[in-house]
């Protein structure tokens, strides 16, 4: 699998994986009804980065890098994944975790924060541990799960080796 910087023409494919993720409304914060625009805005003109993962020529994965505050909270970078359903379970995300995460320290950040990992998404917080990071606080009640109502939103952190 090669994971390589997202070229404008990836966007149609990008948006693919990106629809049904943020439709389902069950991992991220976007209202399940995200134009296409907003959704591009926020995964590929805000970040730093947009990266895809290609797999036998078709792009499987995607995440995007960036600083996590301005000014003196920059050195924290946040990322985003999302793999196309058909490809999970497989690895692509722990590929891209470990790729974000070497781009990040290539580019000079010093911690990984996810802001928002919502309490439901178990295969994801297993993964994101499993790669170093720890869950510093629960967000009681932060995220309005569709289905479930609210529910807790972890915050997750890794500080690179000095
Ligand atoms: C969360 C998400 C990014 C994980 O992506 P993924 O590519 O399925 O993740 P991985 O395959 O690397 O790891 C998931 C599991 O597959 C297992 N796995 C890894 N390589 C594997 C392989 N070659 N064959 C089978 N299973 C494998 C991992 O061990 C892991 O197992 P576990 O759940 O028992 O810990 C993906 O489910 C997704 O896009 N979800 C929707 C958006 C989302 O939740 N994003 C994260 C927000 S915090």
């Amino acid at each position: 699998m090669e994971i390589r910087p997202f070229l404008v023409e990836d966007w149609p494919a990008v948006w693919g994986i990106l629809e049904p993720a943020f439709r389902a409304g069950t991992t991220y914060v976007f209202s399940p009804d995200i134009s296409e625009e907003e959704a591009r805005r926020f995964w590929v003109d805000t970040p730093s980065q947009t990266f895809v993962a290609v797999l036998q020529g078709t792009i499987v994965g995607t995440y995007f890098i960036k600083p996590n505050q301005p000014g003196l909270g920059s050195h924290v970078c946040n990322c985003g994944y999302v793999v196309d359903e058909m490809y999970q379970g497989r690895g692509i995300a722990s590929t891209m975790c470990e790729h974000s995460q070497k781009v990040a320290v290539e580019a000079g950040f010093r911690a990984m924060q996810f802001n928002f990992v919502v309490s439901t998404n178990t295969g994801a917080i297993r993964l994101w541990n499993r790669l170093g990071f720890e869950t510093i606080g629960v967000l009681q009640g932060a995220f309005a799960h569709p289905q479930l109502g609210d529910i807790d939103a972890l915050v997750m952190y890794k500080k690179f080796a000095e």
